[in-house]
Formats: structure tokens, sequence, C-alpha cells
């Protein structure tokens, strides 16, 4: 696991930003796993800029989301369909139909998981994916006990989770599960870049760090994978 730390999120996020280009510079049909959540709102910002200035940047890529509120239709504007044409599909050349996130509303939702995994595996498979942490070691929407063998799948959310994602449902109205890719389908990811910054993660990096793998701290099974980067700030 390869550690970089940066003085703030603005300097992480231009590293993640550049991480992210020069990956489909190098690979103009690049298949990208992609997160919500605050954290890479700061890379998406800097890619969508730096995108209006290259001609065709996102022109070949696909892009595979990690996961999607369950109950929740794209429209709303907590979906993370939503959050996804917010900050970086509307702005970047990207095909629609190269633009995947899981159905939150499909009429079968294990269905809509099996379809999701063979998208992922027909589009060869996922080339680089980008996480974010949650405070208690989440990846996606894989909550602590997840095995690390999981597929997509329809998952409950913690109250913790819950509580973390509150302000984007006002009135309350929190959704109780979603859709995740699994960390078994995140594993298979030929390289994967973990972004860690704000608030309440001192303990989620410290327990990353120790290199301890455990199924009741999700991100932990990274330790299991060659190549993943890991961009953390060091303030929190
Ligand atoms: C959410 C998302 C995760 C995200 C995490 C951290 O629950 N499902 O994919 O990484 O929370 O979010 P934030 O970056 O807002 O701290």
């Amino acid at each position: 696991m390869n550690w970089n730390t940066f003085p703030t999120a603005d300097a992480l996020s231009d590293h993640a930003a550049q991480l992210l280009l020069s990956a489909i510079r190098e690979d103009p049909r690049l298949v990208l796993g992609l997160p919500t959540g605050r954290t890479p709102i700061g890379m998406y910002q800097r890619v969508v800029r730096e995108c209006s200035r290259e001609y065709h940047c996102f022109r070949d890529v696909v892009t595979f989301n990690l996961d999607e509120y369950a109950g929740v239709p794209p429209e709303h504007p907590a979906s993370y369909s939503a959050y996804m044409q917010q900050h970086l599909f509307d702005h970047v050349d990207l095909d629609p139909a190269n633009a995947h996130l899981p159905n939150g509303v499909a009429p079968d939702l294990d269905a809509e998981c099996l379809r999701y995994e063979a998208e992922i595996r027909e589009a060869g498979g996922l080339g680089l994916t980008f996480l974010g942490l949650g405070r208690n070691g989440h990846i996606g929407f894989n909550e602590p006990g997840t095995p690390f063998d999981a597929r997509t799948r329809v998952v409950e959310l913690t109250p913790s989770t819950r509580h973390a994602n509150a302000d984007l449902f006002p009135g309350g109205n929190v959704p109780t599960r979603a859709i995740t890719m699994g960390i078994g389908t995140i594993l298979e990811s030929r390289a994967i870049v973990l972004l860690v910054a704000g608030e309440g993660k001192q303990e989620a990096v410290a327990r990353l760090r120790s290199g301890i793998i455990d199924e009741t701290f999700p991100a932990s099974a990274l330790w299991k994978h060659e190549t993943v980067t890991v961009l953390a700030t060091t303030a929190f």
C-alpha cells in the first residue's frame, strides 16, 4: 500500500485529479470505478476544469459508480446519480451510455445487482477505482462485517452511516438500504486509489495503517490488493 499524505484537502484533490487524468491519458478507454461523498468533490472539480481545456478527455472512458441508495430515483437530488451529474457527468464529454450506476429503483434489486456485475465484466473489468472511506471503515457501502469476497448486492445501512448522510435528506427520510459493489468486486479492479479526508477519520486512518486485516474493518481488505494508493490529509 502506497501512502501519500497532504497538508490540506485541496492538495489531496490536486493529486487525485492528476492521477485520474494521467490514467485516462495512458488509456483513453479506461474503465473507472467512481465514488461519491464529500471527499471526491474537489477531485471532480479539478478534473472538470482540466477537461474543459483538453479535447475529448472522457470520450471513450467507461465509468461504474460504487453504490446507490435503494428506493431513491436518479432524479432525486440526494441520489448518487444526481451527484455524479452535478459534479462530473454534466461537464465532461463522457458518453451517457458509458456512465453506469446501480438503479436503486429497479423492480427487482437482486436482479439489478447481478446485471451490474455482468456489465462490469462485459466492460472488461474495472481498471482504476477511486474509493472514499467511511468513518467506520466502510468502502462503497460495505459496512463492517462484510465478507471480503462479497459481490454487488443490496445492503442495510448502519445507523452511523445513515446519520453521516442525514443532512442530504431533509425531513429525516434517510434510506435504510443501498446497492453497493462488493469488496470482492472492488478488489478485482486493477488499481485502487483510496481518498481520505474529512472530520472524524483519524481512528479509521490509524486502524487502516496498522495493517491488521479484519472483516470488522472493511477498508483493511485493501491490504490484500497489490496496487493501492492511499491519499490522506494529515489534518482531520
Ligand atoms: C458514503 C459513501 C461512500 C463514501 C463515504 C465517505 O456513505 N457511500 O462511498 O466513501 O460515505 O463519505 P465522505 O467522503 O462524505 O466522508
